[in-house]
């Protein structure tokens, strides 16, 4: 073994930046590890690779198991070994110490993740330099000891060959955690034998899409019903999923939902809600002892069956309206001196966290756990952006950063009017991959309390495995890059390249990775300010924006701003349950040959086209002529995102433009608009 230090220290040096041509600029090592120090000479790779060393006999079956499925030959030998492992304590969790030279390769580390991460990036160096490869030493470990993808099957159920096929790919960008989003309004996923209407009821729906299925009063079915869709694991599927990834070093953490996002439990235990009916509320009673005796049966099946650490109780978006007037709900908060429902939603989660502490567990949540108080020992899971957890981390909680703006998979991530339906939110690869969970900015106390990062794809509008693997692949690897590479070794343009053949390999292995490569980026109209007679001009709104949706506040229309692909990005300016009426001022009555409006039609966030638009001029801001009233003709069902001009154009003048753009009566429906640009 010592043979293998002896020419680590001798004949490398370290050289990420230097290159004297015949040395390769890069490893290609996908997430981008920590250290590179080309050495020289070739190792020449035998076609079936003798290895042994430190490594338990169960983790080496591991890594053989694993290794042949990729088509790499080990056989452990102890005569000869070409490639040994060595256990080297000083090297942190998870990470790897990888040698590769002339006379063979050494792989320390000093757990058996950190080997199975160096195998990863030797299969890697593998694929790029085919079985010469040239010497090197990384050393390498992940930034952080959480990175996590999760997966919404409630919405649409993937089976468990599915599931396996995401978890080989998480495998090879050296993700560590695979969070199972199993239960949620639209379908329960999971056997639980104390209730089994969960799985012959609540797992099934008569509409395979979620929005007809949400449109079209969210009811379950048996699971003999002809219509019904849906499905869930049984308690050995999931045993043999939780082996799968233990083998690929993943942990699988299962998130039970409650109190909120429950409306397929309380349809077939209508007595856990407030109301006592089936489909008529989506949070559990608090107020009943039933709800609590369910939860943590449910709770002691599942950590019967998961070894995680964490158990994930969702905890997000319960809606709390019911709790206020249930006499139950209410009789519970004066007993506990609970001054109101957000303490009452903390009164369930602490009970639940003791429940599960007991256990030996911990519990993990989204961030509204936060609100009425946060449990003594709970992990904070980010996603209304970073404020929760940085919250959480000031207060000496851990926290898993997962923000929808730099972690939201089911954001549409290229040009949505060509992009599959998704959510009407944009994110790309980069702005993916710039997210750093825990910038030194956030101060000493708070970095440590970091656990890292989490990808989260919600399936509403994801209904098929291919739709799945477009939304989670590549950008799933810039999240596993932003998990483990420190932010000094990342690089957009190298990260890039590395991606771009990641998403062949992907292709040649049979997933379905959206086609990086073709990506437009940001709507053309937004690249360049526009300037035309309107331009910094003066607006009267006859009717108000919401101050939801201000953007840049009153110059938005006029501000040469025209909007991205995204509703948030502060250039459109939105109305809700209301006509946009504008007047632009142009200060001196002129000659006008155009006038238009960018509106935008966002089916998943109720954003539509107005019905139709009338634009107007005036010489006193008093008396309108109207010249054009365009009527939309996008129909309402229309999935994708589009992005409409409503103009005139003709000779006329005028001082005074006016929009009228009316709403098409859609209840809680918004419309949205950038710019009006008249010349
Ligand atoms: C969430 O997106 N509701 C956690």
């Amino acid at each position: 073994m010592k043979r293998f230090f002896l020419f680590g220290l001798a004949a490398l040096y370290v050289s990420l930046a230097s290159c004297d041509g015949e040395r390769p600029r890069t490893t290609g090592i996908t997430p981008a590890p920590q250290q590179v120090a080309w050495g020289r000479g070739r190792c020449v790779l035998p076609e079936t690779i003798a290895c042994a060393g430190d490594l338990a006999p169960a983790d080496m079956s591991d890594i053989e198991t694993w290794a042949d499925r990729q088509g790499l030959a080990l056989v452990a030998s102890d005569a000869e070994p070409f490639l040994r492992f060595a256990t080297d304590d000083t090297i942190a969790a998870e990470g790897y110490r990888l040698t590769v030279s002339p006379e063979g390769i050494l792989l320390a580390s000093s757990d058996a993740a950190g080997a199975f991460y160096g195998m990863q990036s030797l299969l890697q160096l593998t694929e790029r330099f085919g079985r010469e490869l040239p010497a090197l030493e990384i050393a390498d470990a992940p930034r952080f000891p959480y990175r996590g993808l999760m997966l919404d099957v409630s919405r649409h159920f993937r089976d468990k060959e599915f599931v396996k096929k995401q978890l080989d790919l998480m495998a090879r960008y050296k993700f560590n955690r695979f969070h199972w989003h199993l239960t949620d309004g639209a379908g329960w996923r999971i056997a639980i034998d104390r209730y089994p209407e969960l799985t012959e009821i609540a797992a099934w729906r008569p509409y395979p899409d979620w929005d007809a299925w949400h449109t079209g009063g969210r009811r379950y079915c048996r699971r003999d019903d002809p219509k019904a869709d849906g499905g869930y694991y049984t308690k050995d599927d999931i045993r043999e999923v939780i082996e799968y990834a233990r083998r690929l070093h993943i942990t699988v953490v299962p998130e039970i939902e409650m109190p909120g996002h429950s409306e397929e439990v309380l349809a077939v235990y209508p007595e856990l809600s407030c109301t006592g009916e089936p489909y008529t509320c989506s949070d559990f009673c608090i107020g009943n002892e039933k709800t609590f005796q369910f939860l943590t049966d449910v709770l002691d099946e599942v950590i019967d069956l998961f070894p995680s650490e964490y158990i994930h109780i969702g905890g997000d978006e319960a809606s709390k309206g019911a709790w206020r007037t249930c006499p139950k709900c209410k009789a519970r908060m004066e007993r506990e001196g609970l001054k109101d429902v957000d303490e009452l939603q903390s009164y369930l989660i602490r009970r639940i966290e003791r429940h599960i502490n007991a256990r030996g567990r911990k519990l993990l949540g989204w961030d509204e756990i936060l609100e009425g108080g946060l449990a003594p020992n709970a992990t904070v899971m980010s996603w209304r952006g970073v404020e929760g957890g940085i919250a959480a981390a000031r207060s000496g909680h851990h926290a898993v950063m997962s923000p929808g703006d730099h972690c939201y998979l089911d954001f549409c991530q290229d040009d949505p009017t060509v992009e599959p339906p998704a959510a009407a939110a944009f994110l790309t690869l980069p702005t993916v991959y710039e997210y750093d969970p825990a910038p030194d900015s956030l101060g000493e106390a708070v970095v440590p309390m970091i656990l890292g990062v989490q990808g989260n794809l919600w399936c509403e509008r994801v209904p098929t495995e291919e739709h799945c693997e477009h939304m989670l692949w590549p950008r799933g690897v810039a999240i596993a890059e932003v998990g483990w590479t420190q932010p000094e070794h990342k690089d957009y343009d190298d990260f890039y390249a590395r991606v771009l053949v990641e998403i062949e390999r992907m292709q040649e292995r049979g997933y379905h990775p959206f086609e990086q490569k073709d990506a437009v980026g940001s709507r053309v109209e937004s690249r360049e300010p526009v300037a035309c007679l309107s331009t910094g001009k003066a607006v009267t709104y006859n009717t108000a924006y919401s101050p939801k949706y201000a953007a840049a506040g009153d110059g938005t229309l006029t501000d040469g701003l025209r909007g991205g692909w995204n509703y948030g990005d502060k250039r459109w300016q939105g109305w809700i349950d209301s006509d946009v009426d504008v007047v632009v001022d142009l200060e001196r009555k002129q000659p006008l040959t155009y006038v238009g409006v960018d509106f935008m039609q966002g089916f998943s966030a109720d954003i539509w086209m107005p019905r139709e638009v009338e634009i107007s001029v005036s010489d006193d801001g008093e008396r309108y002529t109207t010249l054009a009233v365009v009527a939309n003709d996008i129909p309402f069902e229309y999935r994708k995102s589009v992005y409409e001009t409503f103009a005139w154009s003709g000779e006329a003048e005028g001082r005074y433009v006016r929009i009228v753009a009316r709403h098409n009566g859609h209840k809680g429906g918004w419309i949205f608009c950038d710019e009006v640009v008249v010349r």
